[in-house]
């Protein structure tokens, strides 16, 4: 847990990168300085040990003979080492030293040896002599030849001086390593510190232009850590922002021009309503032409209460406030039905309405939604054909019901394709002051009703030469 006072700290990432690579850094060195030195000393005294028990050894097989140990004093004096020979009492038999001279070792060490135990004390402070130096001594038991019964003890020591020498010379090499390697180490986390946040503050600047509005940055990147990952997913949010932005726009020309489509749709019956209102009241519209006048203002009427509807039925579907009641309707009997129903319009359009071979076929929807479809598919071959054929076919496929509205009209190219199921959306304006419709709003609602089924709107134009709709209803699961 890093405390509450260190996370509030104001410290720029640049520290905070470097300080953690030189921690890490100066952590490991000092671990390992110190275990180096330890180790080090560890083997030093052990090498010593080895040593004084070595020349204890020579003393023993010399048979403690007195004239022999002299030679072996000589030489070992040579090396600053010195040994003393105990009898099993702790009492001085060897050098020729006052009786009283006894060994600095108490019952229980004594007890040690006795067993045949060899005592390495590692250090004292004090020689055996007394002299107050830095001594480290072994004990090895003898035995007597004959009884081969415990008959005294040899003590050899040495200074630790030496050790202590090379314990300062190899810190003293540790030291030095040390302090080149924290040079290195400071300059390393510079570097690797500066490259990171180099990396961030790109990012950095990248993300206050796109704050901006500038949604056409796209920064370059490798696949090698989090930070590419960063801007590799930063590049893709810019690109979905950029995709809202321009949805967000294009909605809201489509809604401006929409709203002016639809104040001036409204003008123009308004108007003639309330010309003929005023004329009503005034008095000035004859007899005769009265019921005329009413009727016209009905039909006027009713333009407008379609405009209303169809928005607002547009807005249900899309925010699912419908439910579908979904049977398996015969397709020909819904087709008759709607050919019925718009016989006056076909005729008007001087079209000729074909219905293909469809008495087997039987289509899983929605009843009202299903003839809201087609009759808004039909209604648009109608209005963008002239003297041709509007045919509806369906057949049973892989995929499901299919059912194609086919006009022998004026075509679209691709471009306009791409938007008709768009809201507000009307290919070319000229062509739409028909008695037909003119919101843009019917293949809006034609394909959130299709999506609604579960089903698939597609479309295939050529201009002047007709246009086909292709649904695909999938069969019920049962
Ligand atoms: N069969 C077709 N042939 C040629 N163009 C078509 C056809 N159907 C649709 N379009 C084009 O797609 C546009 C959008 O059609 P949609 O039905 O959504 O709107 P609309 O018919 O203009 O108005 P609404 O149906 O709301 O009264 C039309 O304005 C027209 O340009
Ligand atoms: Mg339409």
């Amino acid at each position: 847990m890093i405390p509450k006072r260190l996370t509030k700290m104001k410290l720029p990432y640049f520290f905070q990168q470097f300080l953690g690579f030189l921690a890490v850094i100066i952590l490991l060195m000092t671990v390992t300085v110190f275990s180096l030195v330890l180790f080090g000393r560890r083997t030093a005294l052990n090498a010593t040990e080895n040593r004084l028990f070595t020349y204890a050894e020579s003393v023993v097989n010399e048979d403690l003979d007195p004239t022999q140990l002299d030679t072996i004093r000589r030489v070992l004096i040579a090396q600053e080492v010195s040994f003393f020979v105990f009898d099993d009492d702790g009492a001085i038999v060897y050098p020729d030293l006052p009786r009283n001279f006894r060994a600095n070792i108490d019952d229980e060490q004594l007890n040690q040896l006795e067993s045949g135990e060899r005592i390495a004390l590692k250090t004292h402070h004090e020689d055996l002599l007394g002299n107050p130096r830095e001594t480290t001594l072994v004990y090895l038991p003898y035995f007597s030849e004959n009884t081969e019964e415990f008959a005294g003890f040899i003590t050899v020591s040495a200074p630790i001086s030496h050790i202590n020498r090379q314990m300062e010379e190899l810190k003293g090499n540790l030291f030095s390593a040390f302090l080149i390697s924290a040079v290195v180490a400071i300059l390393m986390s510079l570097v690797f510190a500066h490259y990171q946040v180099k990396r961030v503050n790109r990012l950095r600047k990248a993300a206050h232009k796109v704050a901006e509005g500038e949604y056409t940055i796209q920064l370059e990147h490798n696949e090698r850590d989090e930070i590419d990952y960063l801007t590799r997913d930063f590049n893709r949010m810019v690109i979905a922002l950029k995709e809202s932005q321009d949805e967000v726009i294009k909605q809201e020309e489509r809604r401006k021009s929409f709203m002016q489509d639809a104040a001036h749709e409204m003008r123009t019956p308004l108007t003639t309503i309330n010309g003929l209102l005023e004329g009503l009241e005034h008095n000035v519209i004859p007899e005769s032409q009265r019921l005329r006048s009413i009727k016209l203002m009905r039909k006027e009427t009713r333009r407008l209460i379609r405009l209303v509807n169809e928005n607002m039925d547009y807005e249900n579907i899309r925010s699912n406030r419908i439910i579908l009641t979904k049977h398996s309707i015969p397709l020909s009997e819904i087709v008759e039905e709607i050919s019925e129903q718009m016989k006056d319009i076909v005729k008007e359009s001087s079209n000729e309405l074909i219905i293909g071979e469809m008495d087997d076929i039987h289509v899983y929807a929605d009843y009202d939604r299903l003839k809201q479809i087609l009759v808004n598919l039909i209604k648009n071959a109608l209005q963008f054909t002239k003297n041709g054929t509007i045919q509806i076919a369906s057949q049973y496929t892989s995929e499901g019901t299919e059912i194609t509205v086919s006009d022998t009209g004026i075509g679209m190219t691709d471009a306009q394709m791409e938007n008709i199921f768009e809201r507000y959306y009307k290919a070319d304006l000229s062509r739409t002051k028909t008695k037909f419709g003119e919101s843009g709003l019917g293949l809006a609602i034609v394909q959130q009703l299709v999506h609604l089924h579960g089903a698939k709107i597609t479309v295939e134009s050529e201009v002047d030469k007709g246009t086909t709709f292709k649904i695909v209803f999938p069969e019920k699961i049962s």
